[in-house]
């Protein structure tokens, strides 16, 4: 028998598989097919992002428009998993209400090719989202005008107008932050699906599960709850100090890769600033995040991540909190897909052991003498 490898707790430290689509790293770097994420923050488009995490490669612009043009054709959700949101309880959580118009999808989009569903999954879930949110709180569907991009229609949908431009520009800034992140739980679970070679709706719908959890993508919502409690910069100090006395999680904080700086946090923090001072509200929220930022560094030595910035952000651009989490996964699952494509080129399932710590040996008892 050949000796079982004892792996750390949650794999801590343990590469599972070769990937040429991110990498993060302790140092507060973040590469999206070898391309700093602040350059790609500052410069692309969320299409374009989404093109080179596919494909590798930045577009021309004659690819970037057959890319955009192919999503736009594809943003089109059949009304039948819209029929199915309607049967779910109003009081569901959004990112549940999603994993199942996720998995209807995958159940109604038999008639085109695995290559098609890929990227349609991609370009529907703008729509997905925006309805998903719609339908739960009684409202019509939303279409997409196709005469707007892919993050324009995504606010449109979801907030029922138009955004400015500026509007949309920060909102595109937070989907391509969010775009991709090497192995973090929702990827590693995608590739375990796909390792199985289910289809790519099998393994999104699991992704899916996985990014509710408040550890991982759920915890864009849990700070801004969070957020709302403390109220003002005032009381973050004494927050942070009780929350960590009791061994409570401060969410949008701590992260297993980066240990000093998350870098998409940073950019999201410069860009809430920007678009406070835009939309002239006054700096209160700002300073009410930098007052729990530097609380917790103070007392716990932990860095902000993405979502702690992202949560504001989102607020102030009118974004109800419940779909916080469900946006994440309309920018990951850019991400996922090129995933799950990427453990298809060397596949073998995943099939890990498990040291068994039951008992041996026990006598079966029927059920009228126990
Ligand atoms: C992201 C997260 C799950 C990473 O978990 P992890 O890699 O196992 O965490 P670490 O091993 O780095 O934790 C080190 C220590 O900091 C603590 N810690 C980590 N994040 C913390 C947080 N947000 N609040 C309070 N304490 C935290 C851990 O409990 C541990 O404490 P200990 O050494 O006293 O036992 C964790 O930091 C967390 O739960 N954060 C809050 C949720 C969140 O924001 N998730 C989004 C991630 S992008």
């Amino acid at each position: 028998m050949s000796e079982i490898l004892r792996a750390p707790k949650g794999l801590d430290g343990v590469a599972v598989a070769d990937t040429s689509i991110a990498k993060s790293d302790a140092d507060g770097t973040l590469i999206y097919r070898g391309y700093a994420i602040k350059d790609l923050f500052e410069h692309s488009t969320f299409e374009e992002s989404t093109y080179l995490i596919l494909y590798g490669k930045l577009p021309t612009r004659s690819e970037l428009e057959e890319f955009e043009a192919k999503m736009l054709r594809f943003s089109m959700v059949p009304h039948n998993v819209y029929d199915l949101v309607k049967t779910i309880p109003h009081e569901a959580h959004q990112m549940d209400v999603l994993r199942t118009a996720v998995s209807g999808l995958g159940a109604t989009e038999g008639g085109i090719s695995s290559e098609e569903q890929k990227l349609s999954i991609i370009a529907q879930m703008p729509a997905l989202v925006a309805n998903c949110y719609r339908i739960i709180k009684g409202m019509d569907v939303a279409e997409p005008d196709p005469a707007l991009s892919l993050s324009q229609n995504f606010l449109y949908m979801l907030r029922g107008k138009k955004p400015s431009d500026f509007e949309a520009w920060c909102f595109e800034r937070m989907l391509i932050l969010y775009l991709e992140h090497d192995l973090n739980a929702s990827a590693f679970t995608v590739r375990v699906v796909a390792s199985t070679l289910a289809d790519i709706y099998a393994a999104c719908t699991a992704g899916l599960a996985a990014l509710k959890g408040p550890l991982h993508g759920g915890a864009n919502e849990a700070a801004m709850q969070m957020l709302l409690k403390i109220g003002s910069a005032d009381n973050a100090r004494s927050y942070v100090q009780e929350t960590l006395a009791k061994r409570e999680k401060v969410m949008g904080f701590g992260h297993r890769v980066y240990k000093t700086v998350d870098p998409r946090s940073q950019l999201a923090k410069k860009l809430l600033r920007e678009l406070l001072e835009k939309q002239g509200k006054g700096l209160e929220t700002y300073k009410l995040c930098e007052a729990v930022e530097s609380a917790v560094w103070e007392f716990k030595k932990l860095p902000a991540n993405v979502d702690f910035y992202a949560a504001p952000i989102f607020l102030n651009l009118d974004i109800p909190i419940e779909t916080n989490t469900p946006i994440f996964a309309s920018s990951r699952i850019v991400g996922w897909v090129a995933h799950y494509n990427e453990q298809l080129v060397d596949n073998r399932i995943y099939r890990p052991d498990a040291t068994y710590t039951g008992e041996k040996g026990l006598k079966y008892v029927p059920i009228d003498s126990r």
